[in-house]
């Protein structure tokens, strides 16, 4: 029986249509969250185990909060960022990220928006990412305009978590023995107070990214939503915008959204499969 003819095999029957769906667009925006590198060893922010079950978001994931908790409790903020950055800088693109990049070199793609902060995509080769949420990789001068970024070396981001690791071992784990350790994310110099480029709840989005991102969607014949769970807004609206102007829908990952066809399951596993038949 041919496996596309979907009666055998469900999957591949779904992996072909979503195939013909590629095939016959021209302009294919990709969306990704958490889930497209869950599989290089980062983990989600809302499944069993991930992030905000450990660091409450309504504490972690605000400025007011995290600094006001780096005065009430370092130690714990030094144990979030060692959690958050050790899982990134260890970490290589996988094969969705790949399949990603490829997809690029064969279509138009007018943007790989990610809500996440941790550069695979680049690593992989993708060019046009927009990094709607920031990245963990740079840090920005507070209250300034766009531009001020600062890129940081993953040598430099080890050796921060090293002294956050001896900072929450240490005996006295005070305010000035954390900023001390954290510094190369957190500080004052000659231009002003910086950290890390990261969009928290209740910032504002970086206006030129999210501009191009709206754009990437406004054009796009079909949408390839990759590993996300459509809870935080206004990056979800990218999906719901691109299907309200007819645009076509992929969904790959393991929860639902209205999509013309689901790839349900891995994105390491079903994106390098899809990018076979291309
Ligand atoms: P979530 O943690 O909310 O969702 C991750 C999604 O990936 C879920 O739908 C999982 O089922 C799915 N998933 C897990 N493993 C997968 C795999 N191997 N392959 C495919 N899918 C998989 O993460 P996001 O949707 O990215 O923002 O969350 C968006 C934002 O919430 C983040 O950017 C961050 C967070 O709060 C801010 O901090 C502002």
């Amino acid at each position: 029986m041919n496996p596309a003819s979907g009666s055998a095999n469900p999957i591949e029957s779904t992996l072909h249509q979503a195939r013909e769906l590629l095939r016959n667009t021209s302009n294919i925006a990709v969306f990704t969250g958490a889930g497209v590198s869950a599989e290089s060893g980062i983990p989600t922010f809302r499944d069993d185990g991930g992030l905000w079950a450990r660091f409450p978001p309504e504490q972690f994931a605000n400025w007011l909060g995290l600094e006001q908790m780096m005065l009430s409790n370092p130690l714990l903020v030094a144990s979030f960022l060692v959690e958050l950055l050790r899982p990134i800088v260890a970490a290589q693109p996988n094969a969705a990220h790949h399949s990603i990049a490829k997809l690029e070199q064969q279509k138009s793609v007018p943007g790989v928006i990610t809500q996440n902060i941790d550069g695979l995509h680049q690593k992989a080769g993708s060019t046009h990412v927009l990094e709607i949420h920031g990245s963990l990789m740079q840090t920005v001068y507070v209250g300034r305009s766009q531009g001020n970024e600062r890129d940081l070396t993953v040598d430099e981001l080890s050796e921060t978590i090293q002294e956050l690791e001896i900072f929450i071992q240490s005996r006295q784990p005070n305010f000035p023995r954390f900023l001390n350790a954290a510094r190369t994310l957190f500080g004052v110099d000659s231009f002003g107070r910086y950290r890390p480029n990261l969009v928290l709840f209740g910032d504002m989005l970086p206006a030129l990214v999210w501009e191009q991102a709206v754009e990437a969607v406004r054009t796009c014949d079909c949408l390839l939503v990759v590993g996300t769970s459509h809870l935080v807004y206004p990056a979800a609206t990218l999906t719901d915008s691109a299907r309200a102007r007819g645009a076509k829908i992929i969904n790959v990952g393991l929860d639902s959204c209205p999509c013309d066809v689901w790839l349900r399951g891995r994105a390491g596993e079903l994106l390098p499969r899809l990018m076979a038949g291309m």
